[in-house]
């Protein structure tokens, strides 16, 4: 890491590598020259590594993650196709909105916050209508903390079903195994800033061959996410309009540090670092905000005790530990706290993290016992 005066345990961005923030030093290179197409080549095949995506295509674009759930929206979704939101959560609500403005047919199936749908009341709910077109999800809910753990299934049973499934994976791609091309998931999309730990300012788009099939047949597409556009710069390893070389830069550093050191140990860091979250929240007493089941290994959402104020707590840990975290946001704001656990995950950082918020709630006149840092982190990243 390159700062250490504070450290970012936000849900994104999240602080990135030195590497990266070098490889982002670079001066530019012309976007349709060999130089860019090298570096739009292994960025993607990276990326692919990542996604578990043999097959289908994948782009990485010029916008935040929400522009890459509105190409995915904008791409797959007709006007007359009825569409079935899942709304556990502000980006699911997001996603919802997106999907609004494309079809008008869309069905709102709240779930209570802090879960996620299961594949029985998913399939529940496809029978209980007169048959759907698109179905969308969002794999790990970063405003509750609660992830999706049936993602594979549900995407087998649209596949049978012959029904488009967009998953919002922004905050789950890099901190959890992903196998796309396997799942069968139709579109999917996923963020930098977050177990990435790359910059922000770039979504990343997986799209399956049959969602290739129905997206070269929709009437209408959009202009900036046209993907029938896109793959066909994508043939001479281009984009359709200037992509933000920087980013692109940071995102390849980023894909090499995580590659070189393993996807698996990555993926293991992320667990054991919520494990460390989780013990130490529960000797704190403070009650973790998403049931069990769905309890994220990215997110980390915890209840605010009694008396206590996000804003108060979250500016301790910020000026005197120099550890950011977040507060709730739509229906969790002053609910909970959230602490990104994404990208950069190590023992001393999420040690620091623990540290931090044990002694500001003790400073702020939260009774409990003693926390022995250092046993709770140990234990967990040798488990
Ligand atoms: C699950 C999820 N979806 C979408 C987004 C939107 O990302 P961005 O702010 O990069 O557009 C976020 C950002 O936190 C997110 O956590």
């Amino acid at each position: 890491m390159e700062h250490d005066d504070f450290i970012l345990m936000l849900p994104g961005p999240t602080d990135v590598p030195k590497e990266t923030l070098e490889a982002m030093r670079r001066r530019m290179i012309n976007h349709r020259a060999d130089e860019f197409r090298r570096l739009h080549e292994q960025v993607l095949e990276k990326v692919r590594k990542v996604l578990g995506a043999t097959s289908g295509d994948v782009y990485v674009l010029t916008c935040s993650s929400t522009g890459g759930i509105e190409c995915a929206v904008s791409n797959l979704i007709d006007r007359e196709d009825r569409v079935l939101a899942f709304v556990n959560g502000l980006f699911a609500e997001r996603m919802t909105v997106a999907a609004e403005y494309y079809s008008d047919y869309v069905i709102r199936v709240e779930n209570e916050l802090g879960t996620a749908v299961t594949v029985e009341e998913f399939r529940k709910e496809v029978e209980s209508t007169n048959g759907i077109d698109v179905a969308l999800i969002v794999h790990n809910e970063t405003s509750t903390g609660a992830f999706n753990p049936s993602v594979q299934e549900i995407s087998e049973y649209c596949r049978k079903q012959g029904i488009v499934l967009i998953v919002d994976g922004v905050t789950s791609i890099g901190g959890y195994p992903l196998e796309l091309s396997k799942w069968g998931v139709t579109a999917f999309v996923g963020g930098t800033q977050k177990c990435l730990a790359a910059p922000p300012g770039l979504a990343i788009v997986h799209v399956s061959e049959e969602a290739r099939e129905k997206i070269r047949k929709k009437p209408k597409r959009p202009h900036y996410f046209d993907l029938v556009s896109h793959e066909e710069f994508m043939k001479r390893l281009e984009t359709p309009f200037t992509p933000a070389i920087t980013l692109f830069y940071g995102l390849d550093a980023s894909l090499d540090y995580i590659l070189e050191r393993g996807l698996e140990r990555w993926y293991a860091a992320h667990r054991q670092g919520s494990t460390a979250f989780y013990e130490a929240l529960e000797e704190m007493n403070l009650r973790v905000f998403p049931r069990q089941q769905f309890r994220s290994r990215t997110l980390i959402a915890a209840r605010l005790p009694d008396g206590v104020q996000d804003v108060q707590l979250t500016k301790l840990m910020k000026e005197k530990y120099g550890v950011l975290i977040s507060g709730g946001m739509g229906k969790t704001k002053g609910l909970i706290i959230r602490i990104g656990n994404m990208g950069l995950v190590t023992p001393d950082r999420v040690a620091r993290t623990i540290r931090a918020l044990s002694k500001s709630l003790a400073e702020l006149g939260v009774e409990f016992g003693e926390v022995d840092v250092d046993q709770i982190v140990r234990r967990a990243f040798s488990g």
